[in-house]
């Protein structure tokens, strides 16, 4: 499938109220609920991770096409396979969307080429985070605030649409 034919490529993100998305390999919070999102966009699709990231969950997600980018390691199976660079991801992934899931490396590399972001913001202080979610110029983005979910801890689904 050619770029040309691509529904979305798009980032998907939970962050905190100052911007931590890891501490210690893991996301620092557990939310019931939080995820939800993340399967229903990538149902189907292709999601592309650093190496982290896939041994953190460590196992090819059921249902869509796991593309994992490394130097070092080698994940190959059914529905996982493992890449050099961002760019052989994104020639690799022949669905409709395609979605980068971090960390920070690939975040970085594809926030210019994404064109909608979901961030679901956390409001939750993470006290020694060590992964953060790269800056960016907001002002490239149409940004919409969906709803806000949760029970001790709330989070807010946002959407950052690329401007034409
Ligand atoms: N909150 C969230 O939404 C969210 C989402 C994802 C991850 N996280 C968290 O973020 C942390 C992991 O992120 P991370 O940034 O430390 O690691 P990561 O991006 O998951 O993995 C880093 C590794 O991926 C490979 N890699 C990444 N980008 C590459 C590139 N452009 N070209 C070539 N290889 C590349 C390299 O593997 P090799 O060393 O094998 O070459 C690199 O060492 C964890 O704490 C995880 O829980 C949070």
């Amino acid at each position: 499938m050619t770029d040309n034919n691509r529904k979305e490529l798009g980032l998907i993100v939970a962050r905190s109220e100052n911007n931590v998305i890891g501490k210690n390999g893991r996301i620092p919070w557990d939310i019931p609920g939080e995820m939800s999102q993340f399967r229903g966009l990538t149902l189907g699709n292709a999601v592309v991770m650093g190496r982290r990231t896939f041994e953190e969950i460590g196992r090819p997600l059921p249902g869509r096409k796991t593309i994992v980018v490394s130097a070092s390691k080698r994940f190959e199976g059914e529905n996982v396979s493992t890449v050099g660079t961002l760019k052989e991801a994104l020639d690799k992934a022949d669905s409709e969307s395609v979605y980068i899931a971090g960390g920070y490396g690939l975040y970085k590399e594809a926030l210019p080429l994404v064109n909608v972001m979901y961030i679901t913001e956390v409001r939750i202080f993470i006290e020694g985070g060590d992964t953060f979610f790269p800056e960016f110029d907001a002002g490239d983005f149409d940004v919409t605030i969906g709803d806000t979910y949760g029970d001790d801890v709330k989070y807010t689904r946002t959407v950052y649409r690329r401007k034409k």
